[in-house]
């Protein structure tokens, strides 16, 4: 029999790369899309999966219970892969109660149908969450987030992910539900929404628009590519040891305002523009409240556990999302307009 997984959150950024890899990679699973369709959620990001066989998308809003319920029964899910989230931290400033909402009760509403649908049978049973180093607060200039480091949120969006975790491992203790976390450093790539410092940028840059640095650009942020991310999940949902965590990383720390320089000359190159042009662009903005100075991750479980490791030099990673944020204008021009939130309704309902 088919094994049926759920992933949630899957149109959107890092979503999309794990449901294409899961589809591809492994036709005997059903791959189940369950995501609300957000502002965030895009499903042109997986237009080439479409039509796939192994794969089924589901408009569900992870705070409805009786719908998650309703989607629990109709599958009969063995796996669950969590990563639907309100995902940016200035947004989370200014609507906190949207974070707590899906992030924290959402989360909660999951764990509960897989404890309800799976009681009698835990075994070949795994609910994924998929988190944040956030979780672990500011770093100094010294030192790496571990597994072990103390919880510190300092957003609303922080505090509603670590709230989220917390949810994960008490049902793991309470109720013994096979979990497995991880926490990771800031993605970049493809199907970035450019609300997000890199691909905001991209668009920015590629339209003589002002390039907004968050005070000095100080602040220091740990990137990774997100298929190298997708990739560090496959690896955990499989071979991740039941109730343990695992933290993934770039080993690979940016100050902002240097990440920025570097793009400016890679977009000046790309563009085919004198070197220094998009430079001139940047521009320094009121600070975000409460920045979080530095965050910078040890994935050394990881790689000695489970074998895992970045595959992607910055550099490359940088020129390749680059490059398909120039071959993917159309994308752009959707999601800049908001055509894309009618993909849905032309595309899977108008059948
Ligand atoms: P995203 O904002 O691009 O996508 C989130 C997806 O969740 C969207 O498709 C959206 O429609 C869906 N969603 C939101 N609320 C929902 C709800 N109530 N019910 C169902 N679906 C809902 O986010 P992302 O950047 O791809 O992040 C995915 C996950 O990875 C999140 O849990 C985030 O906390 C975590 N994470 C992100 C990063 C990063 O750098 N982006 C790093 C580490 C961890
Ligand atoms: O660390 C993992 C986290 O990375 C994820 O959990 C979040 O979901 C994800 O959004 C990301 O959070 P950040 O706040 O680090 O990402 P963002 O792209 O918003 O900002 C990156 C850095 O750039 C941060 O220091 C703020 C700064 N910034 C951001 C924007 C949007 C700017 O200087 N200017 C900007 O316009």
């Amino acid at each position: 029999m088919k094994k049926k997984l759920l992933i949630t959150g899957g149109a959107g950024f890092i979503g999309s790369h794990v449901v294409r890899l899961f589809v591809n990679k492994y036709p005997e699973y059903l791959i189940v899309n369950g995501d609300a369709l957000t502002y965030a959620g895009n499903l042109e990001n997986l237009a080439d999966v479409k039509g796939q066989p192994n794969y089924v998308f589901e408009k569900v809003d992870i705070t409805d219970e009786n719908a998650v319920n309703a989607l629990f029964e109709k599958y009969g899910f063995d796996g669950v892969i969590h990563l639907a989230a309100e995902s940016h931290v200035d947004r989370s400033i200014l609507d906190p109660l949207a974070f707590i909402r899906t992030n924290v009760l959402g989360t909660a509403v999951l764990l509960n149908a897989c404890r309800k649908y799976w009681k009698d049978d835990m075994e070949n049973k795994r609910f994924y969450h998929v988190s944040t180093d956030e979780v672990y607060g500011s770093l100094g200039e010294e030192g790496l987030f571990t597994e072990e480091t103390p919880y510190d949120p300092r957003s609303p969006y922080s505090a509603s992910k670590a709230s989220s975790d917390h949810f994960v491992r008490a049902y793991y203790h309470t109720y013994h539900l096979p979990v497995v976390l991880s926490n990771c450093s800031n993605n970049y790539g493809s199907n970035h929404f450019p609300e997000k410092l890199i691909p905001l940028a991209i668009h920015n840059i590629r339209n003589n628009k002002p390039v907004p640095v968050y005070g000095k650009g100080e602040n220091v942020r740990d990137w990774l590519f997100v298929e190298d991310h997708a990739r560090a999940i496959d690896t955990i949902f499989h071979q991740g040891r039941i109730g343990e965590t695992y933290n993934i990383g770039g080993f690979n720390e940016w100050k902002n305002i240097d990440l920025i320089r570097l793009l400016c000359d890679v977009m000046d190159r790309k563009l085919g523009r004198p070197e220094g042009t998009s430079a001139q662009l940047i521009t320094f903005v009121k600070d975000r409240a409460g920045h979080d100075l530095r965050y910078a991750i040890d994935a050394s479980k990881l790689n000695k556990e489970l074998g895992w490791s970045p595959s992607l030099q910055f550099e490359e990673g940088l020129e390749k999302t680059v490059d398909w944020y120039l071959a993917n204008e159309e994308w752009l021009q959707h999601v800049t307009s908001g055509a894309y939130q009618q993909y849905y309704e032309t595309q899977y309902q108008q059948r």
